[in-house]
């Protein structure tokens, strides 16, 4: 479970342990790791353990990969990691995309490569992508983040196409706007860049949420567990925004 030392990624392993999932942790802060692992729940006997690595580092995704892969079929992968630098397009140098690619493609093809045999011979898989409503709607002056997000899902449901013979669904959880590290990250960023306060960005963003309110990262997790889950074995190739209504299309 990628990026679950904190935010949606650490919702999802706790949603995941709940369900008798024996977790494998992966991000880079190994402190705050440690603290995760101690927090899941072992009901169901479960011996969770972690691994440290950077995304920015391919090489690096790649041999943990091959590593955990070889211990043991892993069932579920959820794909996640953190998310860019604000900034329009047209600023962006060719340096960020480089990176951005790397980082969200380049290291979900990587970790595909290495479970999907396992999952192909226990006969379960399950690969989950954490990505955004900008696969729906470009976020404003998200440029690289937007343009990745579409890499990320047509490489998902490329995938899902090819894999679905073998049972194995490939699928897309979509978060609005989350109270995490991330949104507030996102919040200070554009505050700073306007000279505003952040209650007055927060208020902004509000006003485009139906709902009104912003998403708990519980509730994007729910959707990354059902998807994990057996009772979703027919669902595959989706994108599913989890945002209280606010990506305006259909
Ligand atoms: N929150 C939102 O409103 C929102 C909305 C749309 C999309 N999203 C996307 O959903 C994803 C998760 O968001 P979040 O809100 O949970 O973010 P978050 O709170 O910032 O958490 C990001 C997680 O990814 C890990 N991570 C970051 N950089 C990494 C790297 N280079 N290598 C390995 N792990 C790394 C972090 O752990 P370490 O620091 O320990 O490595 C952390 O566990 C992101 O891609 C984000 O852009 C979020």
């Amino acid at each position: 479970m990628c990026g679950s030392s904190q935010g949606i990624g650490l919702a999802t392993a706790v949603e995941l342990a709940l369900l008798g999932a024996t977790c494998i942790l992966l991000a880079r802060n190994e402190e705050r790791l440690k603290k995760v692992l101690s927090t899941l729940d072992t009901s169901n006997g479960q011996q969770h353990r972690y691994v440290v690595a950077d995304f920015a580092e391919l090489a690096q995704v790649a041999a943990v990969a091959a590593k955990v892969a070889a211990e043991g079929p892993i069932h579920i992968l959820i794909n996640n990691t953190g998310g860019r630098a604000a900034g329009a397009v047209l600023a962006a140098s060719a340096a960020a995309f480089t990176a951005a690619f790397s980082q969200h493609l380049l290291c979900n093809q990587t970790l595909a490569q290495a479970v999907v045999p396992g999952m192909i011979k226990a006969g379960y898989g399950r690969i989950i992508n954490i990505i955004s409503t900008s696969v729906k709607t470009p976020i404003k002056n998200l440029g690289v983040s937007n343009t990745t997000r579409w890499a990320v899902a047509a490489w998902s449901k490329t995938l899902a196409t090819e894999l679905a013979p073998h049972g194995i669904t490939v699928n897309n959880v979509l978060p609005g706007s989350t109270s995490t590290a991330r949104l507030e990250g996102l919040f200070n960023s554009s505050a700073a860049a306007r000279n505003v306060t952040t209650d007055v960005i927060e208020a902004e963003w509000l006003k485009d949420i139906p709902m009104q309110r912003f998403g708990e990262a519980r509730e994007i997790a729910a959707l990354a567990a059902f998807l994990a889950s057996p009772a979703a074995s027919y669902i595959t190739g989706t994108s599913t925004a989890v945002d209280g209504g606010k990506t305006p299309v259909m």
